[in-house]
């Protein structure tokens, strides 16, 4: 016992210094080496190696079955003679759901529950016209037609006679079926992957051969005789596949006991050339082609170090692409928890402007396409086409099956002050006084693994954290917040009840021997709580309550880390994939939403606690498709460069796109000292994404705000502030992605899907459909180029009130001071204009409207409120949302939802109108009240008309009428 304690010692010391050397080295890059490429990844490797235009399935038409709420069909392999199941839906609101499993497996293959809000509500199929080779689908509702083709197996998606999309149409589709273990008979005799392949190939020439000497294209009966043979008698000598049933990366090996399960599908997008979405990559906003080169890689990984701008995998996985052009949207939301790899492709790739209006002169050219294939390890086929046709209507299809971004309590808007780590309790309070001190807004203080006892999560180490309860009060008092870090690896220790628990209950993952799966992490030796079991999630909820987790409060909210998962000595710094979950599942089945569990029980815990009343803050690394609904997600281990500071805007505008609104990067970056500019730079930008928390690693020198030069901390002030009076405005537009799931942060086509020039914009965007930002993201920056799109549009500077007209590339000069951020004329935001500690100190405060007129005189926008952090808006209606319109000279307020009432002091204390003229007189009516005359200011030279104390309360209807 004692020599292996002494060599676990010893190892781990290795592995420490290990780390260390990582954690030291001063250049920063992945190492990628620890991370597969798609050749490394036996499937992957295996499916990219076919190629188009040979599929052997075939959907046997006498199968179809039509049923009230599917329709099925068989589909068969020619050459194996494995017959899969195919069901076809319909769904309410213009989606289609196509799943594919084996009609006879061995065992049943993963389908990925809990991510789904609901069963989804279907829409009837009818078969509406039918040859030999294909039958045509009506959906009951939609404009949309399917065509179902026999051999080979191919849907294609029509509105109005036009292609939409078609399924199958490159033939890349792959169903490897189950098969016994290599030492039984039936596997000796199988036929592998290759040889498979090597036949399908063979059939197709001799059924060329055969077309060209017939020259009538008649089928070819004898390799159809042939491929009508059963397996068992036809070649018995085929090898292995390399990688089918065991495969090795680097010292690890991953056991296949169940061989090969990988699915694939090809689908092609006519008319389409931008694709976006699938995050999480540090990459452009538009997705690249991948022939060539590595397709992109959904695995969620903890990657240290990560690069810019390429296809490697990262902490977080949403499998949704979506696809534009200046005609429609569309969305394929590929259900796959299994580690996923997408090859995007298209006919005009590498393909100039000019180059496509040259094809144009002469004659046309191709339509554009672009084609995208999936390749997942294991589980089904189940994917959604969320038909749009506008990006609004795929925003709506997607988070009706998934849910919209939870709704998060006003403080979490604020700004977070973190680091790893903040040293002790005086540490703390030296922070905190310090925002107070320099008059900076702040309302949240994080404390990193450090604060826990030898990295014990739930625990408190108590020479640094004597009095946890005393510390959280002292924050209450200052209306802030604390977050803790509370990491899902559990510390193998007999004497920490938290292990113990879930070891005697056999609540961790398990190895495929069945005994506790352990790994390397923070702790040292960690179990891995199997958070997919819903028992786990339970037990793991309930430890959020007080009484459990001691020295928490009600203003203490959680940060999920690691939960990738992260083992420092596990394959790809994650989790063997032939670990064992609750139900005998493996890893590799799963492992891409284990952070959404882990997401999802410690939001459920912080409700609990509340008895249900409160709504939760969480943080997130690691995400799947629906994580929205549990919290926030960052963009991990950036680092302290100017690349890291841009790519912050594609990543967060692509997981935007896909559900999840609440997203930030590491304010400052986590690796690395930022030099002052680049961390001034980094607050100006944070505050106008959605998620503001500045962070960094403990080898960085501290940096808190007031270390600064007075030169760089008044512009962080004036960031900070910019950010603390937008509340308002930021609240209402979570509301929206809460209700109906459009993204706070918006790429410019979403604004703009018919002005190309937008299309590939990442580094500006919209905040909601009111304010355009295009942060400073270059060192010694003078000034930069902003589009203003929109024919007819005109946009404010907010700072200056300057007028501008779109569309136009406007350089516009920077200081130190500016953040260039425009106004939409035609749009009215709200504010919180006096400056506070902390947003609960501004709930109540009164608000500015800022009227920003079109070039007609018109502006509308809403105001949403609440109380800020109960549910009290969902179950008892108490919430008020204000639409205000401006017309016709007169200003109006009037209820956005009439089921809402609250009760609140807040009032409107000044309406700032941007490109107003000058009126003889401003009279405000208000029900009931006689109409009073308000003071007003109007500057002529930049035509900002002030009215001054309107005094009417938030919840009231009134106009205000300028003459
Ligand atoms: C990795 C996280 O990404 C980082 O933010 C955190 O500080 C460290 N783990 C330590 O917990």
């Amino acid at each position: 016992m004692a020599a292996v304690a002494v060599r676990r010692r010893r190892s781990w010391a290795r592995f420490a210094l290990a780390c260390l050397g990582l954690c030291l080295s001063t250049a920063f890059a992945v190492d990628r080496s620890n991370f597969k490429t798609c050749d490394q990844s036996s499937f992957c490797k295996r499916q990219r190696a076919i190629q188009p235009g040979f599929s052997p399935y075939r959907a046997l038409l006498d199968s179809l079955e039509l049923g009230p709420d599917a329709l099925t069909v068989h589909l068969v392999n020619e050459v194996t003679k494995v017959v899969l199941l195919l069901e076809l839906q319909g769904l309410k609101g213009n989606m289609t759901r196509i799943r594919i499993d084996e009609l006879k497996p061995l065992r049943p293959r993963y389908r990925v529950p809990d991510v789904l809000v609901a069963d989804p509500p279907t829409t009837r199929l009818s078969v509406s016209g039918r040859d030999e080779n294909s039958v045509e689908l009506t959906v009951a509702e939609g404009p949309y037609k399917i065509i179902l083709t026999g051999r080979p197996f191919r849907l294609d998606l029509l509105e109005d006679r036009s292609l939409v999309l078609s399924v199958n149409a490159r033939g890349l589709m792959v169903f490897e079926h189950q098969r016994l273990p290599r030492n039984s008979f039936s596997e000796k005799v199988s036929l592998t992957f290759g040889s498979i392949w090597d036949k399908i190939k063979n059939l197709f020439s001799r059924e060329e051969r055969k077309e060209t000497a017939e020259g009538n294209g008649s089928p070819n009966e004898e390799a159809a005789e042939k491929a009508d043979q059963p397996e068992e008698n036809r070649e018995k000598d085929d090898k292995d596949e390399p990688g089918a049933w065991e495969e090795m990366f680097k010292t690890h090996s991953d056991s296949k006991p169940f061989g090969p399960t990988s699915v694939g599908l090809d689908f092609s997008l006519p008319g389409m050339e931008y694709v976006y979405g699938i995050p999480e990559h540090a990459e452009d906003l538009r997705l690249k082609v991948t022939e060539g080169g590595e397709p992109y890689r959904l695995y969620n990984l903890d990657v240290f170090q990560y690069e810019l701008y390429n296809p490697m995998a990262l902490y977080g996985s949403v499998p949704v692409l979506l696809a534009h052009s200046i005609h429609r949207d569309l969305g394929i939301f590929w259900l796959n928890a299994a580690e996923t790899w997408v090859d995007i492709s298209s006919n005009t790739a590498g393909k100039t402007l000019f180059g496509k209006m040259l094809d144009y002169l002469q004659g046309g050219g191709e339509t554009p396409q672009t084609d995208v294939r999936w390749m997942s390890e294991s589980g089904i086929i189940d994917v959604f086409l969320l038909l749009g046709p506008t990006i609004s209507d795929v925003f709506r299809q997607y988070t009706s099956l998934t849910g919209t971004q939870a709704l998060p309590p006003l403080f979490s808007l604020g700004y977070h002050q973190s680091r790893w780590n903040y040293r002790d309790e005086a540490d703390v309070f030296e922070v905190d006084q310090g925002f107070d001190n320099h008059d900076l807004p702040c309302d949240v203080i994080w404390l990193d693994i450090e604060h826990a006892d030898g990295k014990r999560y739930f625990t408190w180490d108590s020479s640094r954290f004597p009095q946890p309860l005393a510390m959280l009060e002292h924050l209450a008092g200052k209306r802030r917040k604390l977050v803790t870090i509370v990491d899902p690896h559990i510390k193998v220790d007999s004497e920490y009840p938290v292990h113990e628990e879930l070891r005697s209950q056999g609540l961790y993952v398990k190895t495929r021997d069945g005994s506790d799966y352990e790994g390397w992490c923070w702790p040292g030796s960690a179990g891995y709580p199997d958070f997919t079991n819903i028992k786990m999630r339970a037990w793991w909820a309930n430890m959020f309550s007080f009484d459990k987790y001691e020295g928490s409060a009600s203003n203490l909210f959680i940060w999920n880390d690691m939960n990738e998962p992260s083992v420092f000595n596990g394959p790809e710094v994650t989790m063997l994939k032939d670990a064992r979950h609750d139900g005998g599942w493996e890893h590799r089945d799963i492992h891409n939403i284990y952070g959404f569990y882990v997401h999802m029980a410690t939001a459920e815990g912080l409700i609990q606690r509340s008895g249900g009343t409160e709504r939760p803050f969480v943080l997130a690394r690691a995400f799947f498709a629906g994580s929205q609904r549990y919290g926030a997600v960052w963009t991990g281990d950036n680092a302290a460069e100017w690349g890291h500071l841009k790519i912050s805007i594609p990543m967060c505008l692509s997981m935007g796109l896909v559900g999840l609104s609440f997203c930030g990067a590491d304010i400052g970056g986590f690796f690395k000292n930022p030099e002052p500019e680049l961390l001034m730079r980094w607050y100006q930008m944070g505050a106008y994404q959605p998620f503001y928390r500045a962070h960094a690693h403990m080898d960085t020198g501290r940096r808190e705000p007031w270390l600064l030069a007075p030169e760089y901390l008044g512009p962080i002030r004036d960031a900070l502030r910019q950010r603390y009076a937008l509340l308002p405005f930021w609240y209402t537009l979570f509301y929206r992605a809460h209700l109906d799931g459009h993204p706070v942060m918006r790429p410019m086509w979403v604004q703009y899907p018919k002005d190309v020039a937008t299309f590939s914009l990442d580094d500006q965007f919209m905040l909601g459909d009111s304010l355009l930002v295009h942060p400073v993201a270059e060192p010694g920056a003078r000034g930069v180029q902003v589009y203003l799109p929109g024919e007819g549009e005109v946009w404010y500077d907010t700072q200056s009130h300057q007028k501008h007209h779109g569309p136009q590339t406007l350089y516009l000069p920077v200081t130190f001071s500016s953040i260039p951020v425009f106004q939409r004329g035609g749009t009215i935001i709200p504010r919180w204009e006096r400056v506070r500690r902390s947003s609960d100190c501004m709930k109540d405060d009164p608000i500015t409207l800022y009227v920003a007129l079109s070039p007609q005189g018109t502006a509308e926008g809403e105001l949403y409120l609440d109380d800020g952090h109960t549910f009290n808006y969902e179950t008892q209606n108490e919430f008020l949302f204000r639409k205000f319109t401006f017309s016709g000279n007169t200003l109006t307020s009037s209820s956005a939802d009439p089921r809402g009432h609250f009760e609140t002091p807040i009032w409107i204390e000044r309406v700032v109108i941007l490109g107003a003229g000058k009126p003889a007189s401003v009279l405000l009516e208000t029900e009931g009240i006689p109409e009073t005359i308000l003071t007003f200011h109007h500057n002529a030279e930049t035509s900002v008309l002030t009215l001054r104390k309107p005094e009417v309360h938030v919840s009231t209807d009134w106009s205000i009428h300028l003459r």
